[in-house]
């Protein structure tokens, strides 16, 4: 065999590994009950999508193209046939490990150092994934599969591809209700801690799991779509990761507010064009303007701390409305539907549900250079400032 053919197949037998914990850890971010697991599987399965893309990147560079999806069709059927046993948490555990195990091992080459020379891009882009799965850490992901299992939820909940929950898992301790509409507020800082559940359990974990459900469902689309989602899911990670800890520091936790599960029933049942239609283009707007106005407020009453989060938040968020409008037009294109149409009806939709705005209370200002880096032609961007 071929100095190159050995190092590829190499190469791909590493990345179908990563490809086979793409399935189970998606769909393990929406069932799971726990939000620390929620929030650190978001963040690992773009360090897994990301492995996958280097790994696919070399190999096109040694004239081998592979379809990550058509590998993940395969991962699948030998999952479903693996049953119940495949999802249990030392199984999934198991996985991780000998995945990680195998990116570790010294590439087999020929002896003749020249080939170390010959071969550097294989080195350096298993290096690179070396480095992704060790941000990985082994013990929080075994604790965070752990707090899941105590509770239940994943033992009994289906693969997401065979049947979709009505609701995502929540902690046992969570209530449900209105935000807006509870009895407020016996100390200084409720109502701001109020807010900062409501971004946590209204938006931030809602998009965590609507990303999954894309990268669960949406096999029939390109892996750079899978890419994207995963990069949303990280960024959405982070948010999650800064609110909780933003409420915590008020000393209030997630039990302690109403969470609401508009998001997931205004899109779960529905196809994918208009998932996105809502979620990505619609909420991720008002997500932009939010943000935008947040930061500017914060930085005018002194607060640098909280207008430089919402600095951040503000700039993820435009990368997530540019996923969506670069997705609804790929598929509106591809699928020949009229846009302006998913467009109308998801606006009804999420007027319907939850208001104009992401607060229901403050109608934030529209930032059109953010309007325009995030996908919005000039036509949009004004309609937009002027709805009919
Ligand atoms: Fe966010
Ligand atoms: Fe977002």
């Amino acid at each position: 065999m071929s100095e190159t053919s050995k190092t590829s197949e190499q190469i791909y037998a590493r990345c179908e590994r990563l490809v086979e914990l793409l399935d189970s850890w998606a769909s393990l971010i929406i069932t799971s009950d726990s939000i620390s697991s929620k929030i650190f599987l978001s963040r690992a399965i773009h360090f897994i999508v990301q492995a996958i893309s280097t790994y696919k990147r070399r190999l096109h560079e040694l004239g081998i193209e592979i379809d990550i999806q058509l590998i993940r069709d395969s991962m699948r059927a030998r999952l479903v046939a693996q049953g119940q046993e495949a999802r249990s948490i030392p199984v999934l555990l198991r996985r991780f490990d000998e995945a990680a195990e195998l990116v570790n091992a010294p590439l087999e080459r020929s002896s003749d150092t020249i080939f170390q020379i010959m071969d550097e891009p294989t080195t350096i882009a298993n290096d690179a994934v070396k480095k992704l799965l060790s941000a990985i850490d082994h013990k929080t992901f075994a604790e965070s599969l752990q707090s899941t299992d105590e509770c239940g939820a994943f033992s009994s909940a289906d693969w997401i591809w065979i049947q979709i929950p009505a609701v995502p898992g929540r902690p046992d301790d969570v209530q449900f209700g209105s935000v807006r509409t509870q009895t407020i507020f016996d100390t200084d800082h409720h109502e701001m801690a109020a807010g900062f559940h409501r971004m946590l359990m209204g938006v931030e974990i809602p998009t965590i799991e609507a990303c999954a459900l894309n990268i669960v469902l949406e096999d029939e689309m390109p892996f750079r779509f899978v890419e994207d989602m995963a990069r949303q899911s990280w960024d959405e990670s982070r948010h999650a990761a800064g609110f909780l800890q933003l409420l915590r520091r008020l000393n209030f936790d997630v039990k302690d507010f109403p969470a609401s599960n508009d998001l997931w029933e205004m899109t779960s049942t529905k196809a994918l064009p208009l998932r996105l239609a809502i979620h990505q283009r619609a909420g991720e707007t008002m997500g932009i303007n939010a943000a935008d106005w947040w930061s500017k407020h914060y930085r005018q009453s002194g607060d640098d701390m909280m207008a430089d989060f919402q600095e951040f938040v503000f700039e993820d968020e435009i990368q997530h409305v540019e996923f969506g409008n670069k997705w609804l037009r790929y598929i509106c294109d591809a699928r020949k539907i009229e846009i302006s149409s998913v467009i109308n009806q998801a606006l009804k939709i999420r007027t319907a549900k939850s208001g104009v705005t992401v607060s229901g209370r403050i109608r934030y200002p529209q930032n059109d250079n953010a309007m325009k880096r995030a996908g919005y032609t000039d036509v949009e961007i004004s309609e937009l400032k002027h709805p009919r």
